[in-house]
């Protein structure tokens, strides 16, 4: 796996799927409760993918429906994890119905359009942000992430 490390900051090729679903894994690993994981990126970069390969990681076996209507998808796992997207959020207030803190209270989140709510993000969030042309995904992180984002440039 071609991974480049500037500082705190990595940066993943990601050619294919397989790429992802060792991403997806490598990062999954290292969720814990009050995990926030920001999928950043353009439509198709492959917010979605990568948060499945996470799920899947942590032993979802089935169907991730997208949540673009539901806004939010619970998953009852070893670690409860919830997959929101907030493409469709009107204000970024409606974000406090979706019950995100109650979510990360016993659990970790997986966010696409994150910027959609911007000011509600955790400070502590891993930030993943995902390009189509070429496929790659760029790694940066508050709380414990820096110390994290080694390993998982190593796991990748
Ligand atoms: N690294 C990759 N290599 C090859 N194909 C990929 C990769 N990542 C995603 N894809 C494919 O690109 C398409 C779009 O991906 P995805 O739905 O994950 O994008 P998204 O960022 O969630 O888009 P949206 O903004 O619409 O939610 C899918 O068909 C997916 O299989
Ligand atoms: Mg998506």
């Amino acid at each position: 796996m071609k991974a480049a490390i500037h500082g705190e900051e990595l940066r993943i090729g990601l050619p294919d799927l397989v790429a992802v679903a060792r991403l997806g894994a490598a990062i999954a690993r290292r969720l814990e409760a009050g995990d926030a994981v920001l999928l950043q990126g353009d439509l198709g970069a492959g917010k979605t993918t990568l948060a499945r390969a996470i799920l899947q990681a942590l032993g979802h076996e089935g169907e991730t429906p997208s949540p673009t209507f539901t806004l939010l998808q619970s998953y009852a796992l070893s670690l409860p994890v919830a997959h929101l997207d907030l493409y469709r959020l009107k204000r970024p207030e409606e974000i406090e119905e979706l019950g995100l803190d109650d979510v990360l209270a016993d659990g970790a989140a997986l966010i696409e359009w994150p910027e959609q709510a911007e000011d509600y993000m955790p400070e502590d969030a891993l930030h993943v942000a995902l390009t189509s042309a070429p496929r790659a995904a760029t790694l940066t992180g508050g709380g414990r992430w820096p110390t994290l984002i080694p390993g998982i440039a190593e796991d990748a």
